[in-house]
């Protein structure tokens, strides 16, 4: 196992009926700023709760965080804040609304131009408290430290990761979850079957705890995902989901063991220049990036296999190109389509994501460091058949 520091501060309130526990959790001075997204919140309900929860408390609103949240708009956010001297934050949504929340809480006190958060390592001093009620299981990002925000003048979407901005707590109320599209409830899915893929299929370092752990998560959301589609009024199933999506990403399963993440950079990518989901990006270069670096991932690959897929009988290559057969068939039995061509991606628009990794020094991914931008190159122009 990996040398690692582990420290998660996130209190994490679940349940049915958690939304009401949040005044306890912020002092009951604290001028509060509430940030949400399009409006879902107001349809299901879930604002309703917030506000009750919150009342006799000064609270201000933000609304209109976008998926994949813009810079251009948490600035006004940013602005909303420093006028009114806000001093906590409450994200109420999907994970766009969270991350935005996180660089609108660095972004408030910072010295500088807030950009430099994302484009260079702009160093955070210190970050406004914030707090969340999560919306979609999903990304992670209500029990971690890194946010993901889109600047749509330069199409890039670029993240930072900082201690202090992990949320204080947040609510995962399972019932929250059922108003979800069908293609978020894939999108989550296969989100977090990714995070989990990006922090097991690397190479062994004799982490059994890790492995299990990962394989455990993995198993769950192959046996929940689809029942969440069939049964979406099922409390029990989108609890599981919404469980297993935060121990996907909230540092546990990755402490101790190398990280690949090339899928996800790459996926960013095709997000900033064509605007497709997180997930539906993920989707397509996962599949690509386990036939390209199956040599070098053999190892782990092969157990994948086997204690995911139940795939041991003939010879290892076999059972790797099944192994990557199923995982593609899952996302599609998730609803979220596997290639670049399914959007309309065609082959000529390779060039230019290969050109942004190429700008955002994305050239070195990968848990060895070995994807340069020839081998990012493969892994796109084996995602665009349809
Ligand atoms: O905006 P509203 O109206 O709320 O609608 C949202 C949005 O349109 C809707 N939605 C959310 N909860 C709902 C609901 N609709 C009905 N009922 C509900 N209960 O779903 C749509 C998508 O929401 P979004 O927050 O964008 O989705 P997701 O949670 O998948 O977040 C994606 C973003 O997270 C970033 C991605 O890059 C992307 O920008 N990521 C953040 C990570 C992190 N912080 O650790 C890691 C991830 O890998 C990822 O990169
Ligand atoms: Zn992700």
């Amino acid at each position: 196992m990996l040398n690692f520091s582990f420290y998660n501060p996130t209190k994490i309130l679940f349940g049915k009926g958690q939304i009401a526990a949040i005044s306890k959790e912020i002092p009951k001075d604290q001028r509060i700023l509430l940030t949400y997204g399009g409006g879902s919140i107001k349809q299901n309900g879930v604002y309703d709760q917030v506000m009750a929860a919150l009342a006799g408390r000064t609270v201000f609103e933000f609304a209109g965080i976008e998926p994949n949240p813009t810079y251009e708009t948490l600035m006004k956010a940013v602005e909303l804040a420093r006028r009114e001297k806000v001093d906590f934050l409450l994200a109420v949504g999907g994970g766009s609304v969270v991350d935005g929340t996180k660089f609108i809480a660095a972004a408030i006190p910072f010295v500088g131009d807030p950009w430099d958060i994302l484009a260079n390592r702009g160093r955070i001093e210190t970050a406004l408290p914030l707090g969340s009620v999560l919306t979609l299981p999903a990304t992670g990002s209500e029990m971690n430290s890194g946010s993901v925000v889109t600047r749509r003048a330069t199409n890039d979407k670029l993240a930072f990761m900082h201690p202090l901005v992990y949320p204080r707590f947040s609510v995962l109320d399972p019932t929250t979850t059922f108003t979800l599209p069908p293609r978020q409830i894939g999108n989550g899915v296969v989100d977090a079957y990714t995070h989990i893929m990006e922090q097991y299929l690397t190479y062994p370092v004799n982490a059994p705890i890790q492995d299990r752990f990962a394989e455990g998560l993995l198993l769950t959301l192959i046996e929940e995902g689809p029942k969440a589609l069939a049964m979406p009024d099922d409390y029990d199933v989108r609890a599981n989901i919404m469980w297993c999506t935060t121990m996907a990403l909230n540092g546990l399963i990755g402490a101790g063991v190398p990280g690949d993440w090339a899928t996800h950079m790459i996926g960013h990518e095709i997000t900033a220049l064509h605007g497709l989901d997180h997930a539906q990006t993920l989707a397509i270069v996962l599949p690509s990036v386990m036939q390209v670096k199956r040599d070098k991932k053999r190892a782990k690959l092969l157990q994948y296999a086997a204690r995911v897929w139940n795939l041991t009988d003939g010879d290892e290559d076999g059972r790797i190109d099944a192994a990557i057969a199923k995982t593609r068939e899952f996302f599609e039995r998730m609803g979220v389509h596997t290639y670049l061509g399914d959007y309309g991606i065609k082959a000529d628009a390779v060039p230019a994501l290969v050109a942004q990794l190429e700008r955002h020094e994305l050239t070195k991914l990968g848990e060895y460091g070995d994807i340069d931008l020839p081998t990012s190159r493969k892994v796109l122009e084996l995602s665009v058949a349809a």
